[in-house]
């Protein structure tokens, strides 16, 4: 009769290897006022290289949604984000057979970003948070929340899937 003990279990396993950020979307750089940390007797919670440019890709994503919302260009090419591929990930996180795949759309899609036309940024840019969702569907649901948020809305008629249900009371 262990079973709720055992699901409770794994559920703090999975949010140890994929849920350890914030769910506010707070800049990557500011480290929360946090009046206290959480400390649950394993402090496991390293980040590791490959979290660190999904921050980074986070935040490329947030700057370049507000970008586009008001009619300014891209930022410059991240061309570091090809690290995805080989950049060291969190013990376990990375299955290379189920993760290529997604990394290798989200690399295409990111280059369709700055090939498209400004007239279709918007719609491409929803492509790449897309990107985003799909692997994180399959390799780490933690932060979907808040890839959620990233998508630009953009009101071309064709927006497709459900992704962002209202959440919370985060709304800016
Ligand atoms: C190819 C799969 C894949 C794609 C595409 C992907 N992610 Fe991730 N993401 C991961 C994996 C795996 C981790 C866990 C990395 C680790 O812990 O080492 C992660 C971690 C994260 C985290 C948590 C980082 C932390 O601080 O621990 C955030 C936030 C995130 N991704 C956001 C995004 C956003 C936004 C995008 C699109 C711009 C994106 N991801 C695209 C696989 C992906």
């Amino acid at each position: 009769m262990h079973r709720p003990a055992l699901l409770a279990l794994l559920g703090t396993v999975l949010l140890q290897a994929c849920g350890p950020t914030p769910t506010e979307p707070t800049a990557p750089a500011a480290p929360a006022p946090a009046p206290a940390t959480y400390v649950l007797g394993n402090d496991e919670h390293r980040v590791s290289p490959l979290a660190q440019l999904m921050r980074d890709m986070t935040a490329f994503a947030d700057s370049t949604k507000a970008r586009l919302a008001t009619g300014r260009d891209l930022p410059p090419y991240p061309a570091g984000f090809k690290d995805m591929l080989t950049a060291e990930p969190t013990p376990g996180m990375v299955d290379h057979r189920t993760y290529d795949p997604f990394a290798f759309a989200y690399l295409h899609q990111l280059d369709s970003l700055y090939r498209a036309p400004v007239a279709a940024r918007r719609e491409v840019f929803d492509g790449l948070i897309g990107a985003c969702a799909a692997c994180h569907g399959e390799v780490c649901p933690g932060p979907l929340e808040r890839i959620g948020k990233l998508r630009s809305d953009h009101r071309a008629g064709t927006t497709s899937k459900e992704q962002d249900r209202p959440i919370d009371g985060a709304a800016h």
